[in-house]
């Protein structure tokens, strides 16, 4: 089985409650406040580089507007993506070879979501894959989840021994069967959807469980408690005090 060097605090987007997210920055930011391990959004600029970004469009993380998919990387490259905080300094949206090398270079671990315009899915998920296996010369390899099946299944032919996270905000599921279907070895799911009753049942299936958003420190405790192997937060430090 592959390794996968899950903590129980990773850091949401970088660390979005505290620094610009998806930014370089940001992430900087979340390892200067003790995180080792952060979960981050990629997709493809309208020319097929791959950064990070969360929505569809460009309006509320940058000082740019449009469809993602529309907007080529030199525009991108011209972008802020941290006007959200005013203190932070102006950065662009980064490319996932230049966040892959800052968390080679400062020894951490990461998760990445494939967040694929639509459309883009398994175009997205092949440039993701051909991205780590270019850059990526740590041992422990990302963690590739997506809340796409389609994304999953690319990963899986075209890299099966990257491992995979399958994300849900489904409810009413068997997440643990759909898992399987996709050689997922991750369940990432949505707190609120996952009673701490309902852990036991859940890690007993041997997939390491982590929960996203969890940014109440008490809710964080109850989960790692439980058996949750990793909770995803905004807010790294708070959660971890
Ligand atoms: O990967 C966990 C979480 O990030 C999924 O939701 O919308 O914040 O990307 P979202
Ligand atoms: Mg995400």
């Amino acid at each position: 089985m592959v390794e996968l060097g899950l903590p129980p605090i990773i850091g949401h987007r970088g660390a979005r409650g505290l620094a610009p997210e998806n930014t370089l920055g940001g992430l900087r930011a979340a390892f200067a406040h003790g995180v080792r391990y952060v979960e981050i959004d990629a997709k493809l600029s309208g020319d097929g580089v791959v950064i990070l970004m969360h929505d569809e469009t460009l309006e509320r993380t940058t000082d740019g507007s449009g469809l993602v998919a529309k907007t080529s990387y030199s525009v991108i490259q011209g972008l802020n993506a941290a006007k959200n905080f005013p203190d932070a300094p102006a950065e662009p949206p980064p490319t996932l070879e230049s966040v892959l090398a800052l968390i080679q270079e400062v020894g951490g671990g990461i998760n990445i979501e494939i967040k694929p315009c639509p459309g883009r899915e398994r175009e997205t998920a092949a440039a993701v894959v051909e991205t780590v296996r270019r850059v990526w010369r740590q041992p422990i390899p990302p963690l590739l989840s997506s809340f796409d099946h389609a994304a999953l299944d690319t990963c899986r032919t075209l890299a099966p021994n990257l491992p995979r996270g399958y994300l849900s905000e489904v409810a009413d599921e068997d997440w643990v069967a759909h898992a399987r279907a996709l050689g997922c070895t991750t369940l990432n799911l949505l707190w609120k959807n996952v009673p701490p009753a309902q852990v036991p049942h859940l890690t007993a299936s041997g997939l390491p469980l982590l929960l996203w958003t969890v940014n109440e420190p008490e809710a964080a405790r109850a989960f790692l408690a439980a058996g949750v192997t990793s909770v995803i937060t905004d807010y790294p430090d708070i959660v971890r005090a």
